[in-house]
């Protein structure tokens, strides 16, 4: 049912823990399952220095929590906020679709992380105002 990579960063996850002077942290959940996820980010020029998370949930919201970490370190903003809850899904061979949803609070996170950024730093970042992070209508853009 779930992918070797689904299971490896269940197992192993990558960047897991806090950032103390994080410049964004941002804490997602999703009411249904309960599960929480918090993203912390440091960001210098413009660029993903450093990313971890915590992530009080299921295998697949740590396992994509991982992934996604993996897939915006090192990496500009802007392509942070590219990060798509199907890419993350895509980067671990899939999902179930009952777990997509576990995904989605990956790509949330990493948003409102970077909203927390936006908002201490005074940095304007395109296409945050139009970020939704109430769980039904994010599922409703992204889950099918
Ligand atoms: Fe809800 Fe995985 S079951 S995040």
């Amino acid at each position: 049912m779930y992918s070797e990579k689904v299971m490896d960063h269940f197992t192993n996850p990558r960047n897991v823990g806090e950032i103390l002077d994080a410049d964004g942290i941002g804490e997602v959940g999703n009411a249904k399952c309960g599960d929480i996820m918090r993203m912390y980010l440091k960001i210098e020029d413009g660029i993903i220095e450093d990313v971890k998370f915590k992530t009080f949930g299921c295998g697949s919201a740590i396992a994509s929590s991982s992934m996604a970490t993996e897939l915006i370190k090192g990496r500009t903003i802007n392509e942070a906020m590219a990060l798509t809850n199907k890419a993350v899904a895509d980067a671990l061979d899939g999902l179930p679709p009952v777990k997509m949803h576990c995904s989605v609070l990956a790509e949330q996170a990493i948003k409102s992380a970077l909203l927390d950024y936006s908002k201490k730093s005074g940095v304007h970042i395109d296409g945050l105002e139009d970020v939704n992070f109430d769980d039904d209508h994010h599922h409703d853009v992204h889950e099918h």
